[in-house]
């Protein structure tokens, strides 16, 4: 544990809150993919799903434990802690049985219970006194604390709380073993006013808070979360739970990227540090956006495509010679290197190898080999090579779930003559090769309706975005998709919270220089990851969730 008083924690939860997004679904391989990555960012704790919520989550949640919270074979005893991994469980028994069957693999484990405390959540929700959530929350820290030394405890809705109610209930779950004390402004009411005024108030009258660490988390439905978390860390917090870009329930949470670069560029106010390293933020931004397939706003602060944007102004008019005038972060800060050409047509494997390891991907011998093909067929078409399209072609070509259906050709015709038309070959589970063609009101609506004709998985595009990852005639085209299964097997994922069921979305992302045959991987890719949740092809250690948990009354 880290004693530093000016230190603030940065408690990930893109995992576990931000997975609750409408819209987000990740396969296993992509959730320890953004782990790894997260772990490289310099978080101090990944939450890294619920895992009472199905067998895969609770799958999920044991791989991270195990995979990303040790230290690897060789690490030096002298490398950064490895973080911790943390498991969300509601204060129950069987939920905290099976954070704690997930989690315990860690080196570092967190059990994290949560009991609301709002009186409209424990009246019409809970349907519990307060006299019974306090002795709730004392039984269920103090089982928490049976199995692990490291718990949190959450008041659920304490923006809403009462704030004398709080500082009781806080107080009971420190006496049971508590370690960390989360307050969430669960449904983003308060203002940072309010927020800062109620983490001084937990601080100034909880007994025994002296020896926990305060922690925030805040949701954005007023667009406060990152203020409200401010006020929170000013008043005396030292972790901030966030997730990257911001996804999450609703309107989302506070953004890892605004907290670390607002206590990093503004040191002077807070006087505060992390253990970011903020030159990752831009990398796992865009990971987070290509494997949920929720794009990210482009005015969005520090990860935005335009939140740089006015460097190319500057460059062009020459005008402004002091980069500052505009400029309160250097692009290179966060990670941004779109200019740097990394490699070429000439790279040899073991130079496209040492590149993606610099870039934070190991890649076992096959993985290597595929991209390596993939590299040299994009080497043929672009001159230059950069780090953003490296990261395009590694998760384009590895972390895509298990290929029910696969790509084999595409051939379009489109312009202002005649109805454009799309011919797609397709290989099967079963490696049976089907060709269909379909007509459509453009090349991309007739790939998908030939891909429709064979898939045959009805569902309905949500999103549909394209973007071109670098400058220049030759740039990758990237295109995200999101998708909700229609009918049949229809995956659903119960929210920790409201207990409600809802039914899965599918993102999925497909490169290419082929801007069409980009749309037509997207598709594809969102359309496997659908048929691998709803089992019609057998389910596979890399399905998403079917099976769901009970919901607790
Ligand atoms: O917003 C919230 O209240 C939560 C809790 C489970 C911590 O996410
Ligand atoms: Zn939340």
């Amino acid at each position: 544990m880290n004693n530093n008083p000016n230190y603030v924690r940065i408690f990930d939860t893109t995992l576990r809150d931000g997975e609750q997004s409408p819209g987000a679904t990740l396969t296993s391989a992509e959730k320890l993919e953004i782990a790894h990555s997260l772990a490289r960012l310099g978080v101090d704790v990944i939450e890294a799903g619920f895992p009472a919520a199905s067998p895969d989550d609770l799958e999920g949640v044991r791989r991270i434990a195990t995979e990303v919270g040790n230290p690897v074979d060789g690490e030096s005893a002298l490398s950064r802690q490895v973080p911790i991994i943390c498991g969300l469980a509601r204060a129950t028994k069987s939920d905290i049985d099976k954070a704690w069957e997930a989690v315990q693999h860690a080196q570092r484990p967190r059990i994290h219970t949560f009991l609301a405390t709002s009186p409209i959540h424990m009246e019409y929700k809970l349907k519990m006194d307060p006299e019974e959530v306090v002795e709730q929350v004392r039984e269920m820290v103090a089982y928490s604390k049976s199995y692990c030394d490291d718990v949190q405890f959450s008041p659920e809705d304490a923006g809403r709380s009462d704030p004398e109610f709080l500082h009781l209930v806080l107080g009971e779950a420190i006496k049971a073993g508590a370690t960390t004390l989360n307050i969430p402004d669960t449904v983003g009411y308060t203002t940072p006013n309010e927020f800062g005024k109620l983490i001084e108030g937990i601080m100034a009258n909880t007994p025994g808070v002296e020896n926990t660490v305060v922690a925030v988390h805040c949701h954005d439905d007023l667009g406060l979360a990152t203020a409200n978390a401010l006020a929170g860390i000013q008043a005396g917090a030292r972790q901030a739970e966030v997730t990257i870009n911001g996804i999450g329930e609703r309107a989302g949470n506070t953004s890892l990227e605004e907290v670390a670069m607002t206590l990093h560029t503004r040191r002077a106010v807070f006087g505060l540090e992390t253990g970011i390293d903020t030159t990752q933020i831009s990398r796992v931004s865009r990971m987070v956006s290509n494997y949920t397939g929720i794009t990210v706003q482009p005015n969005k602060a520090i990860v935005g495509a335009n939140a740089f944007a006015h460097e190319a102004g500057i460059h062009q008019d020459g005008q402004l010679k002091n980069k500052s005038t505009y400029e309160i972060m250097r692009p290179e800060t966060v990670g941004l290197s779109h200019s740097r050409l990394v490699m070429g047509k000439h790279s040899g494997r073991h130079a496209l190898k040492v590149r993606l390891s610099e870039l934070g991907f190991d890649l076992d011998d096959d993985e290597l080999k595929q991209t390596f093909v993939r590299f040299k067929d994009l080497a043929d078409k672009k001159k230059t090579i950069t780090d953003a399209d490296l990261e395009a072609l590694v998760s384009d070509e590895i972390y895509q779930p298990r290929e029910i259906f696969s790509l084999d050709g595409l051939q379009v015709a489109c312009g202002t003559i005649g109805m454009p038309t799309a011919t797609v070959r397709l290989i099967d589970p079963d490696g049976e090769l089907h060709v269909q063609a379909a007509i459509g009101t453009g090349p991309v609506d007739a790939t998908y309706k030939a891909i429709d004709a064979i898939v045959q998985a009805p569902n309905t595009l949500l999103e549909f975005s394209i973007r071109a990852i670098t400058e220049g005639i030759d740039a990758l085209g990237e295109v995200t998709v999101r998708i909700k299964a229609e009918n049949g097997s229809i995956p659903r994922r119960m929210s920790p919270q409201s207990g409600r069921t809802r039914r899965l979305t599918f993102g999925g992302h497909g490169a290419d220089t082929d801007t069409i045959v980009a749309c037509a991987k997207a598709y594809l890719s969102a359309i496997n990851k659908l048929l691998a949740a709803s089992g019609r092809y057998g389910r596979t250690e890399k399905s998403t969730e079917v099976a769901i948990a009970e919901p607790v009354p």
